[in-house]
């Protein structure tokens, strides 16, 4: 057999198996990208929805009164209840319903937050004080844009040091956030 056969044979396989493997990491790496990449890319204005004036009086000062929402995308509408707090003449706190054991709704009753479903409890900040609810309640972010006062996404929220901190995340009912347990349960999109 010429040598020269067997030699280019050699290459002929190494090239191949090179190519092979780029071709499958572009193949695993670009649907990686657009999923990472791709929100940062799109319009998310969809989320915005207007509550009214901001200095509607029927925020009131250091209470909640409870605003019922539909938003949706692509004609899915999804109905939602919002807790709003007015602290300051621009400023808000805006609580989910959504309970973080099992996701009932929950209700406002005075001094707390109380769940019918299994007894869980939250002060007026949404922290939990007392049944199986593993964090506090979720909060929305919210803008005051042209005398309105708009709501949008809901993020998961943390106690620390008895106050009530909002990450940069969305967790479903029953996820922990943070440590160990926090990177163990999803993120839905
Ligand atoms: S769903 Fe609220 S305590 Fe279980």
């Amino acid at each position: 057999m010429d040598p020269r056969a067997i030699i280019s044979r050699s290459k002929f396989l190494t090239a191949a198996t090179v190519g092979l493997g780029g071709l499958i990491g572009v193949a695993v790496a670009v649907p990686v990208l657009g999923f990472t990449l791709g929100p940062s890319f799109t319009a998310e204005d969809w989320y915005w929805t207007s509550f009214g004036a901001a200095d509607d009086p029927k925020f009131v000062q250091g209470d909640y009164v409870s605003v019922v929402f539909e938003r949706g995308e692509n004609g899915s509408l999804d109905r939602r209840v919002a807790y709003v707090r007015r602290d300051g003449a621009a400023e808000f706190t805006v609580i989910s319903n959504v309970c973080m054991h099992l996701g009932c709704p929950v209700q406002f009753k005075t001094t707390n937050f109380a769940c019918p479903c299994h007894g869980g409890q939250y002060d007026t900040e949404g922290i939990r004080t007392a049944g199986p609810p593993v964090r506090p309640l979720n909060r929305f972010e919210y803008k005051v844009e042209g005398g309105n006062l708009y709501v949008g996404r809901p993020f998961a929220t943390q106690a620390i040091d008895g106050k009530v901190v909002m990450t940069d995340t969305f967790k479903l009912p029953g996820a922990p956030v943070g440590g160990l347990l926090g990177w163990l349960y999803p993120t839905p999109s």
